[in-house]
């Protein structure tokens, strides 16, 4: 999608590997990727799992759709190409925060498979694991939650293309994780999550 521009650039490899930053942190650095729809409850996942994580000593970074929004991707905005570039760049910064070590959790809508799809294949490439979150929750659900009174704003056609309601939301049809937030409380969500991260050897058992 996005083609190199520069020439003659390469990548410069230094003395210290990522083995050798995973062992000096203690984990294995990883990319957990939320997705779902608006008031879904990804931030508030990744919040409290970014706690517990820390509680037991575990290094981690939060990317978040709005804070992200307002920073390095402040000049994009909701068509699907500014969306595809939005989860292009993020997923270039989540590789970094991978490489550093530190698990990084990325919550973002990212509703189109295509986009998230290239997310995986970019950490592929790398050998970095991906690990997708699907949190689940009905659209009735999330616009019952209406965190930000969005959904109130999108219905009365204030927001052309709000997710769900003007626009798609495509499900991820193999997620490493699939949590339910309108059924499942959230110390079980972080607690199911906690357990994949010991079972698949990211963090200690112990
Ligand atoms: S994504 O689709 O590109 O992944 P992202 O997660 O970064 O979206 O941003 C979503 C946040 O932007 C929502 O939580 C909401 O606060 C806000 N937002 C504003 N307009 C829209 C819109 N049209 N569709 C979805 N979210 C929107």
């Amino acid at each position: 999608m996005t083609d190199q521009k520069a020439t003659n650039v390469h990548w410069h490899q230094g003395d210290v590997t990522r083995e050798d930053r995973n062992q000096l942190l203690g984990q294995k650095g990883a990319t957990l990727w939320f997705t779902g729809l608006s008031g879904s409850g990804k931030s508030t996942v990744a919040v409290a799992l970014e706690k517990a994580l820390f509680q037991r000593g575990k290094l981690t970074y939060r990317l978040d759709g709005d804070n992200v929004r307002l920073g390095i991707n402040k000049n994009l905005g909701f068509s699907a190409e500014d969306r595809a570039e939005n989860i292009r760049r993020i997923g270039e910064i989540a590789k970094l925060f991978v490489d550093s070590g530190v698990i990084a959790l990325s919550s973002f809508i990212s509703p189109y498979l295509e986009d998230r799809e290239r997310v995986r294949e970019l950490h592929r490439e790398s050998g970095f694991a991906f690990i997708e979150i699907f949190v689940d929750c009905s659209l009735a659900a999330a616009e019952e939650r209406d965190p930000k009174g969005l959904y109130k704003k999108a219905r009365a056609g204030e927001i052309k293309n709000f997710t769900g309601i003007g626009d798609p939301y495509e499900a991820p049809q193999s997620p490493e994780i699939h949590l339910h937030t309108d059924q499942m409380s959230l110390e079980q969500e972080v607690e199911i999550i906690i357990d994949y991260l010991k079972q698949q050897g990211f963090i200690a058992t112990a």
